[in-house]
């Protein structure tokens, strides 16, 4: 029988024409876990596309670091690996050094302002502003400000003076450790949760969701809400791949990126609320609040960053993500 199977499939293919090429396939790689909303709004879209471009695109979503650290995506994603990402907003500046507006500490006073600056002129400007580069911003996904977390409690910013942190690959993000007098440790995502545990970081900052979904507060007994910094997220894409795929196609995919994307978006602030309080109710942390004297201290004492990366970053785009604070 297995002898003949070349025949009929020769046969079939004189009958019905040579076989197409099936879909085109979408792989999504990111970091987080799915009960995020990056992990949220992955999903969203790839429900979206199989229930509109059925047979024609495949999405194939790959959460928790699965295929590709985050910093590893883009390298990825420029040899065609990967064709959507959502890398945290702290990863591209090795594209485009306008990015690190985001990781500023104390610049945005909360997520609704990060909103308006994303939504103006300058923050839509930055989405096209890598296209020379290879890689195109579909739009901005929120995940949410970050919390400083540590072995010891962290009240003053003198509480931090020589424990290390681990943070993104981002300089400006390293600076802001620095100057408190405390060691900055670039590593992957995937690696935060065994550096803790085995002590070789003392801390770490992250949004709650984060912290929640990769479990960090089983190894933290401390968390502060300094809400010192955003975590935000840019769903990219390879500039060859957007451009060469069919024009419907195309309009198709940048329809359920934005459904997706408002989603994942109108989750972000509940989710942050409800990982928090499952933090707080699991006995495993102590959560901080600052008194706002105390807040101040930690203001002085990291605002010293801005002036430091204000050439690199441009002075103008920092006053407009001030003014998005003012609205
Ligand atoms: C991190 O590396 O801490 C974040 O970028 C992870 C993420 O994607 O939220």
């Amino acid at each position: 029988m297995r002898k003949w199977l070349p025949a009929a499939a020769l046969l079939a293919a004189f009958i019905t024409g040579p076989a197409t090429a099936g879909p085109i396939v979408i792989k999504f790689s990111h970091v987080v876990a799915e009960n995020t909303p990056k992990g949220k709004m992955a999903n969203r879209f790839k429900a979206l596309v199989e229930e509109r471009l059925a047979g024609k695109v495949a999405v194939e979503v790959y959460p928790n670091s699965q295929l590709f650290g985050d910093n590893k995506v883009l390298e990825a994603m420029l040899l065609g690996d990967v064709q959507i990402g959502a890398p945290s907003l702290s990863k591209f500046s090795r594209y485009t050094s306008s990015m690190e507006i985001f990781d500023l500490p104390f610049l945005f006073k909360d997520l609704h302002a990060v909103e308006r600056f994303q939504k103006g002129e300058a923050g839509q400007a930055m989405l096209d502003s890598m296209r020379d580069k290879g890689l195109i911003g579909l739009g901005y996904l929120h995940n949410g400000m970050k919390q400083m977390s540590a072995y010891t409690p962290l009240h003053k910013p003198s509480d931090a003076k020589g424990l290390k942190f681990r943070v993104q690959t981002s300089d400006v993000l390293a600076a802001q450790f620095e100057v408190l007098g405390a060691t900055a440790v670039k590593k992957p995502f995937s690696e935060v949760f065994t550096l803790l545990q085995t002590k070789a970081i003392d801390g770490t900052e992250n949004p709650w969701s984060n912290t929640y979904s990769k479990k960090f507060f089983e190894v933290q007994p401390y968390i502060t809400e300094t809400d010192h910094g955003v975590l935000d997220y840019m769903v990219v894409t390879s500039t060859e791949f957007w451009q060469g795929l069919p024009d419907d196609i195309r309009a198709e995919l940048k329809k359920a990126i934005e459904e997706a994307v408002e989603y994942g978006n109108s989750v972000a602030l509940e989710q942050a609320g409800q990982d928090r309080q499952a933090i707080i109710d699991s006995g495993r942390s102590e959560v901080i609040a600052l008194t706002p004297e105390e807040r101040a201290e930690w203001v002085d004492a990291m605002r010293p960053v801005w002036k430091q990366f204000e050439d690199r970053i441009g002075k103008d785009l920092i006053e407009k993500a001030l003014a998005a604070n003012n609205r």
